[in-house]
């Protein structure tokens, strides 16, 4: 079971080809349940989680973006699902809660198969002229703005993990007498 753990963490990897193939109810569920479980400041669960199938308006986004960039990119990759996390930007640890929550969902949606990739251009749509209607389209809450988004689906293809760097890493040595 903790072995589990660790094996989607190093497998984990952001996909950016999709198949149409929804995804389920039943994993949607355990995705959710997923996002809520995680920790956050003083418990405060300061996230609100928009979930969102529906191609017309992930379109409406990406032109948001779109306009805001000057270009088009396919932000989403034709993922069928992506699910949005809002919070008071002014809360102290939001922004750190949201995105332990967002790794949750990606870890989980590594374990059950499916693929995911974490996202922060939506922002720009969140700037736009229809900045005002998205929010209160996705249910933001009252004083809540977009913060982090993760499109999840059937990867079409595969990819290795990131290298990594292990000068990211020191091991602090105790305090001795000449300190
Ligand atoms: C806060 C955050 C925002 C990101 N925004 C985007 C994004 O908008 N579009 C995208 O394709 N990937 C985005 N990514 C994915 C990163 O590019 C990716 O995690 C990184 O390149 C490492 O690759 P890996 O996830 O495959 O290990 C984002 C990741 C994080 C953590």
């Amino acid at each position: 079971m903790y072995q589990d753990v660790l094996k989607a963490i190093a497998e984990r990897c952001s996909i950016r080809s999709y198949k149409s193939e929804p995804v389920s109810r039943e994993l949607l569920d355990q995705l959710l349940a997923a996002a809520v479980q995680a920790p956050s400041a003083r418990n405060s669960q300061p996230w609100h989680f928009s979930v969102v199938q529906d191609e017309k308006l992930l379109t409406i986004i990406n032109q948001e973006v779109a306009a805001e960039l000057g270009r088009f990119d396919d932000i989403f990759y034709q993922a069928p699902l992506v699910i949005f996390l809002s919070a008071d930007p002014q809360g102290g640890y939001s922004r750190i809660d949201c995105g332990i929550a967002v790794e949750n969902i990606a870890l989980a949606a590594q374990a059950l198969g499916l693929g995911s990739v974490i996202l922060g251009m939506p922002s720009h749509a969140f700037k736009g002229e229809k900045a005002d209607w998205l929010r209160q389209r996705l249910r933001f809450p009252r004083g809540y703005d977009f913060m982090i988004a993760i499109a999840i689906g059937w990867p079409a293809a595969g990819k290795d993990p990131h290298p990594v760097d292990p000068g990211k890493i020191d091991l602090i040595e105790p305090l001795g007498s000449d300190d």
